[in-house]
């Protein structure tokens, strides 16, 4: 009888700050090397230390990570650089055969490489890094998003680049003045989305959650709905979009006045339309289709700087979160009665913190048609994180330099 054979268990580690979908294909490739893909994430103190303040805390990119369906298990407070102890600790305790980067140097503040412990001992393998898309690129687009803060003087431009590159290539896109310019330069291939696709489609008789918005810098405040409403209501989970949504006090007029309740299970947590949606929240879905709004959507409502990533970059942030099962890239702001017939939609949820959105008529609300059909629910958003607030935070990260 053939013995059973040992999982290859590889390593990756990495800041994950402002994650984004370079840093989920590089978790993609790494998995791919192995059965387990076990991830450590640098501590905060560790990443001040060898390039800068973090702008998203551990605690977030712990979220960001470990919601990535590629990632088996994941270890906080990592080391930036392979040490002797740790590498150790790695083999004996966590059982790893791999040690996985992208193909960048990755330099010490030193100039020493910090995976050269791990190269010397034959257990270190590489990982095509993805063009097209860095943290610094995207602070940068963020920055000119800031529209009145002018960032083409010379020092401000390379505090950015001291704080968001570590001896690698600087990913800043110079225009003719020296400005940043808010290019993307990612290229969309059929492929990719494949890579990054479940290819599955849902059961016969599933239920499906449809969700949409613009997942402009996929954050945590996204992926915590999905993880929140899974543990509530042991579904396959769900995400809130908190950019692009209604504005929550005349949403909470709105919804008055059609009759507010409050859920009898979760107390006040979840505002429910009517008290016949309460039965939903024991399980509202078996197949979480996201839909993603187009980039001229998202500049009309939230102005001609936004979004900062394009559609299919957002619509990859997404896809490669486990709570998704399926994206729309491209989805209408309104939701249709034709739309929810094609794709069978159950229910269209939504979340309770959202960007302001300018709902002056309530004939304008675009969940007029799943609302008249009493399938529309708003959950509660646990984290209170918007794609304003990480802005707010790279422009206070960067006036500090
Ligand atoms: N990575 C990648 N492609 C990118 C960005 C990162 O393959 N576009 C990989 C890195 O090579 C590393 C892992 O993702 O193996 C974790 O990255 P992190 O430490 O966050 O790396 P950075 O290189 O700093 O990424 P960024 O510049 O985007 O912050």
């Amino acid at each position: 009888k053939k013995k059973k054979k040992k999982p290859i268990r590889v390593y990756m580690d990495g800041c994950f700050d402002m994650m984004h979908y370079g840093h989920c294909n590089a978790l993609r490739q790494a998995r791919a090397l192995g059965d387990q893909l076990v991830v450590g994430v640098v501590s905060d103190a560790e990443i001040i230390a060898n390039k800068g303040p973090p702008v998203t805390p551990l605690h977030e990119r712990m979220i960001m990570v470990n919601a990535v369906k590629w990632v088996d298990e994941v270890i906080s407070d990592a080391p930036y650089a392979i040490t002797e102890d740790f590498m150790k600790k790695l083999f004996d305790e966590y059982n790893i055969d791999y040690i996985i980067h992208g193909d960048d140097p990755c330099v010490l503040p030193d100039g020493t490489d910090a995976y050269a412990l791990a190269k010397k001992a034959g257990r270190y393998k590489q990982i095509k890094r993805t063009e097209g898309v860095s943290s610094t690129d995207i602070v940068g687009r963020m920055l000119l998003c800031t529209r009145e803060r002018s960032i083409s003087d010379s020092h401000n431009h390379s505090s950015l680049q001291r704080q968001f590159s570590h001896g690698h290539s600087q990913k800043f896109e110079a225009g003719g003045s020296g400005t940043i310019t808010r290019v993307s330069h990612f290229l969309p291939t059929s492929r990719r989305i494949v890579q990054f696709s479940n290819g599955k489609g849902p059961g016969d008789d599933a239920r499906i959650v449809y969700i949409d918005g613009a997942f402009d810098l996929f954050h945590a405040g996204h992926v915590e709905r999905g993880n929140e409403f899974k543990s509530k209501c042991g579904m396959a989970g769900t995400l809130v979009d908190e950019d692009l949504g209604l504005v929550v006090t005349k949403h909470n007029k709105f919804m008055r006045k059609i009759g507010l309740a409050y859920d009898k299970y979760t107390g006040k947590k979840d505002i429910l339309l009517t008290s016949r949606f309460s039965g939903l929240l024991e399980r509202l879905g078996d197949f979480l289709l996201v839909g993603i709004h187009n980039d001229q959507t998202v500049s009309a409502k939230r102005g001609a700087h936004r979004p900062i990533m394009n559609l299919h970059e957002r619509s990859l942030s997404v896809l490669a979160c486990q709570y998704v099962d399926e994206v729309i890239i491209g989805a209408p702001w309104e939701i249709s009665k034709d739309m929810i017939t094609t794709f069978n939609i159950s229910s269209v949820v939504h979340g309770s913190i959202a960007e302001n959105d300018d709902f002056q008529e309530e004939r304008d609300n675009p969940y007029a048609v799943p609302i008249s059909m009493g399938i529309f629910k708003v959950l509660d958003s646990p984290l209170d994180i918007t794609t304003t607030t990480i802005i707010r935070r790279i422009v206070s990260n960067h006036e500090a330099y």
